[in-house]
């Protein structure tokens, strides 16, 4: 697969999602650097056929902007692995703003438990779970807002639940219900498909996208 010839991505946070979108972006031949702030923790989670294939390995902090504004030197597309963080979203955003990058691509979540007038069905269906969705959804919705008013081009995936299903779907573009509230889930897999495609087309640009794999 290769529909991102000559594309320079910039992955900041390589946990998780970082590390599954490290190699769907290397599999659609992007040319891929990374920002992390831990290089040890990066070798451990990624592999030393992959770690040869990343164009540069940057080291920092995603709310330094010396660190961001190093990094995003000739990137066109930066995708972050970290979603729930004001500063890192406002610092993120204003860097892509100021480096002339194309696009952010940024997590969010939480928003399929509550929206700004109505709890979800995901809010009912979590409902005494033991975690504070009223503080989750504020937290997000935060780093939304952070990104918005930057003016900058960008596409925010609101997945529910993310874990490793160990396999990207099969016919991913098919299979992954995008926009249409019918799962909880979404794998790390399947979440990497939909940044990557959010990265390299347009359909989704200035959106929030949900997205869930099937069962
Ligand atoms: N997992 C879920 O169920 C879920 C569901 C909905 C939405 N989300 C959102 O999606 C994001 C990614 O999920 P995940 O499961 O992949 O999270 P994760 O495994 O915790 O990965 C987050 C990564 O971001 C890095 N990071 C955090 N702060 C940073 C900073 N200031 N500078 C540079 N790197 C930084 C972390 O680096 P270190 O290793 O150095 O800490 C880590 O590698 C989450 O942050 C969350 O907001 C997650």
């Amino acid at each position: 697969m290769n529909n991102a010839p000559n594309k320079r991505v910039l992955i900041v946070g390589v946990g998780g999602l970082g590390t599954h979108m490290v190699h769907e972006a290397l599999e659609r031949g992007a040319q891929v650097s990374v920002l992390v702030r831990n290089p040890a923790k990066l070798e451990a989670s990624i592999d030393v056929e992959t770690l040869g294939r990343l164009h540069k390995i940057f080291v920092g902090d995603a709310t330094d902007p010396a660190a961001l504004d190093g990094a995003m030197q000739d990137i066109d597309v930066v995708l972050s692995g970290n979603g729930a963080h004001k500063k890192m979203a406002s610092e993120m955003a204003q860097a892509v703003h100021r480096n002339h990058v194309d696009k952010l691509c940024w997590p969010a979540g939480g928003t399929n438990l509550m929206s700004e007038d109505a709890l979800t069905p995901a809010y009912l269906a979590h409902a005494g779970a033991g975690f504070n969705a009223e503080a989750i959804y504020k937290a997000h919705q935060a780093c939304i807002d952070a990104i918005r008013e930057t003016g900058i081009n960008y596409v925010i995936l609101c997945p529910g639940r993310m874990t490793s299903a160990g396999y990207r779907s099969p016919d991913v573009r098919s299979s992954v219900r995008i926009n249409r509230p019918v799962g909880m889930s979404l794998s790390y897999e399947d979440a990497a498909w939909v940044m990557l495609e959010a990265a390299f087309t347009d359909g989704w640009d200035r959106e929030l996208v949900g997205a869930s794999t099937p069962r």
